[in-house]
């Protein structure tokens, strides 16, 4: 099948390269010329493992490649996923600006009937303003689908290689006929798939995110009363989990959730509930948690530092999850700027996403080597639990900091190993040790 991707992002690139994989030939559209540059050089624009192997087998194979021109991505195609950015608005509501304007470019560029699936992340009835776009902008038949996107970045090839679920909303039955046709590779063995209406399937990816960031900030919550009270948020959360009509996933209590996706489909849920005449009061009281979980780590480190000004601060992580350089609301950033803003002398340290770091907070010092990042530090903050944090050599640590004092955001290391190396340890939700 002849397949267009419009935005190759992150959902967009591992998009196309996982229809190409599968046989299709895809050709995927965005109108970030250093993207497409990158991208027709052949190398990912952005860390997600697996990705570069993946983009090497199918340029190689001539089933993927890359343009600037929406004509070229449009004409002739079968269909066209449009997967472009959906950031928030001031107000909270979706800026859907760029869902339209992928939307008209296919209207405009269509040369026969062809299906347009929405991947991008839209309020539920986005459908029908897209619906109306096409029927007064083209006389071709356009059937659209809704078919939100549920990768996960970290593991986001491994997600689309060997999807858990693939959800198909449309009210045309030659487009679940095309879906079924374009998934048919992963079909059967353990993938679910659901095939719904296109309203149910817009409104469950919000619910599906609302959902899994509410067990994050009752996770956070609970934190919270632990500390208080002595008890461990680590072991309470085992316990929960261990019932299976709860689960252990996603009640890790931390920093907070970040990333390209909760906060503003948070923002955006509540916004349109709020619309349709709900007040969905819970989705504050999850980011208001959010919120409260980076606050009580800035606290934390000011109890521990006392003044905090010319102190200086290794945050080990900026990514706002492992696996990934997207540093996109990132936890560990808004906390480099809070202690930035009172004075500390911070520094960052990622495998991957220094660079992206960077850009999104210039100024921001930071280091390959996280010894070189520990020399004269006054407190270590672990903010992402990248594995290779939890196997640092903590005795040669102790040896180049200025004071010995680590602040866990993430629960991510051994106790026994940083306070036999002479630390203070201050996990989140746990008792400290050798205060
Ligand atoms: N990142 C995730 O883990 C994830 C997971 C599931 C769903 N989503 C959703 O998928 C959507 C895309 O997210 P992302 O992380 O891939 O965003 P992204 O910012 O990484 O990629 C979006 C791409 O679209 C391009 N673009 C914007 N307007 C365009 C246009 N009119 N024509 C061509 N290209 C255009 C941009 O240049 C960019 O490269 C969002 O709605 C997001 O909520 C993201």
């Amino acid at each position: 099948m002849k397949v267009a991707v419009i935005g190759v992002g992150h959902v967009g690139l591992v998009t196309a390269a996982t229809l190409a994989h599968f046989g299709h030939d895809v050709v995927g559209l965005d109108e970030d010329p250093a993207k497409i540059d990158t991208l027709q050089q052949g190398r990912a624009p952005f860390y997600e493992p697996g990705l570069q192997d993946l983009l090497d087998e199918v340029l190689g194979s001539g089933k993927l490649r890359f343009t600037r021109e929406a004509a070229e991505a449009i004409e002739g195609a079968d269909c066209a996923f449009i997967c472009v950015g959906t950031p928030a608005r001031a107000d909270g509501e979706a800026n859907l600006l760029a869902v339209e304007n992928a939307a008209r470019s296919v209207a405009r560029n269509a040369t026969g009937d062809i299906v347009v699936i929405q991947k991008s992340t839209v309020p539920v009835s986005t459908a029908d303003r897209l619906h109306s776009i096409f029927a007064k902008a083209t006389t071709h038949r356009i059937r659209l689908v809704s078919s939100p996107e549920f990768l996960r970045e970290g593991a986001a090839v491994q997600d689309s290689l060997k999807p858990d679920r693939i959800l198909v909303g449309s009210d045309d039955p030659e487009a679940h006929a095309l879906m079924r046709k374009l998934y048919e590779p992963v079909l059967g063995g353990d993938c679910r798939y659901f095939e719904v209406d296109i309203h149910t399937a817009e409104l469950a990816k919000h619910a599906c995110n609302a959902f899994l960031a509410l067990k994050i900030s009752f996770a956070n919550a609970l934190a919270r009363v632990c500390e208080a009270s002595g008890a461990d948020v680590v072991s309470v959360a085992d316990i929960m989990g261990s019932d299976h009509r709860i689960g252990r996933d996603f009640l890790n209590a931390g920093l907070g959730y970040g990333g390209y996706c909760f906060p503003k489909d948070l923002l955006a849920f509540k916004a349109v509930a709020g619309r349709l005449g709900y007040d969905f009061g819970l989705l504050e009281e999850v980011m208001k948690i959010n919120r409260g979980a980076l606050d009580a780590t800035v606290q934390k480190i000011k109890d521990a530092l006392w003044n905090v000004e010319s102190k200086k601060v290794l945050l080990l992580g900026l990514s706002f999850k492992p696996g990934t350089d997207d540093v996109r609301e990132s936890p560990a950033l808004n906390l480099a700027r809070a202690l930035t803003d009172l004075g500390a002398e911070v520094v960052g340290c990622d495998p991957q996403a220094n660079e992206f770091a960077v850009r999104e907070m210039p100024g921001l010092q930071v280091v390959e080597d996280p010894y070189k990042g520990a020399e004269g530090a006054h407190c270590i903050v672990v903010c992402t639990e990248w594995p290779e944090f939890a196997d640092l050599d903590f005795v040669r640590l102790k040896g180049i900091v200025t004071l010995p004092m680590i602040v866990d955001g993430r629960n991510l290391l051994n106790e026994k190993d940083v306070v036999e190396a002479g630390f203070s340890y201050l996990p989140t939700g746990r008792p400290p040790a050798n205060l």
